[in-house]
């Protein structure tokens, strides 16, 4: 199949906008009016609980992963660098098609979830190392958002210094660094709010009453 095609079909899979969609036709309102006004599995789960939260996250993990998956209509190898580069590629333009849906309006979420189906997809092994460094931070310091700029900022330093034998291609390397700065800019308003000691918390443990 065209890599044009292919490329096209994974922006309109990342666009699905799963937060909207199901705030709207779930819950009756909009959950970019509510929280911190983010389109994603945070913002869902903050604002409309566990199980709306969950399904959103699985749902908009599953359009990266499947988005990545499109590449074996290309007719690559398998294990060779166009493959690969095609993979990064078409996970790319699903997260873009996260971050601003033609579904809805343009205004999506921060591609984190995405972003990560994308990466379990090509190296499995890198997206359990992320999900540890995600933890940790959550655990420290119970930031969402300061977890998930932790994880994408060691994306690229695992790349290049520690899996760098598993993952040698120049455009993975390059994708890590550019998701890096993404994720960061994406987490703007976060920054603000962390800065001015305002962003919200999550509560790890349920206290019993
Ligand atoms: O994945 C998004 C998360 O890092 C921040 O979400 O709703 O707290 O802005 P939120």
């Amino acid at each position: 199949m065209s890599i044009i095609i292919l490329l096209v079909f994974a922006y309109l899979i990342g666009s699905i906008p799963t937060a909207v969609w199901v705030s709207k036709r779930i819950y009756g309102l909009d959950i970019r009016e509510h929280g911190s006004g983010n389109a994603g599995a945070t913002n869902t789960f903050r604002v409309l609980g566990k199980k709306a939260g969950i399904g959103v996250m699985i749902v908009d993990m599953l359009k990266g992963f499947v988005a990545v998956k499109l590449s074996y209509l290309a007719g690559f190898h398998s294990g060779s660098e166009q493959l690969t580069n095609l993979q990064v590629g078409l996970g790319l333009c699903a997260v873009v098609g996260h971050i601003f849906p033609i579904w809805a309006g343009f205004r999506g979420g921060k591609g984190i979830a995405t972003l990560f189906g994308m990466i379990l997809a090509i190296h499995p092994i890198v997206a359990i190392s992320l999900v540890a460094v995600f933890l940790l931070m959550l655990f420290l310091t119970r930031y969402v958002s300061l977890s998930s700029m932790a994880a994408s900022v060691a994306f690229p330093v695992l790349i290049l210094f520690i899996f760098k034998d598993q993952a040698p291609e120049i455009s993975y390397k390059l994708f890590a660094i550019a998701t890096a700065c993404m994720v960061v800019l994406t987490h703007h308003k976060n920054i603000s709010r962390l800065l001015a000691g305002n962003e919200s918390k999550v509560r790890l443990i349920k206290r019993r009453k």
